[in-house]
């Protein structure tokens, strides 16, 4: 079992979630955050910390969001490991709860 960071991540990248991480799987790239499956002890601690609402475990995901399971797993071979909070995205407020910003995804 994991979570999965989904589709509102995108362009906000708050990075709340990697300091609760106690096994520190957390992967960032240019717009988007992801969890590596493997590494997740399914803790749950990161899901309330995300101010966008956009973590949820594999089996919780909601409707439309399914892709992100399999997502999580490819993007976390290829990105950095981030293990402290960052400043978010410059335009993280404007772009929170906008549906859809998958197509904006930078790999
Ligand atoms: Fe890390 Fe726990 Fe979130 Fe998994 S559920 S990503 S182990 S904080
Ligand atoms: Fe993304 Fe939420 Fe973490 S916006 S970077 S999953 S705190």
């Amino acid at each position: 079992m994991t979570f999965v960071v989904t589709d509102n991540c995108i362009l906000c990248k708050y990075t709340d979630c990697v300091e609760v991480c106690p096994v520190d799987c957390f992967y960032e790239g240019p717009n988007f955050l992801v969890i590596d499956p493997d590494e997740c002890i399914d803790c749950a601690l990161c899901e309330p910390e995300c101010p966008a609402e956009a973590i949820f475990e594999e089996d919780d995901l909601p409707e439309g969001q399914e892709q992100f399971l399999a997502l999580n797993a490819e993007l976390a071979q290829k990105w950095e490991n981030i293990t402290e909070m960052k400043e978010p995205l410059p335009e993280s407020k404007k772009w929170d709860g906008i549906k859809n910003k998958i197509e904006k995804l930078e790999r």
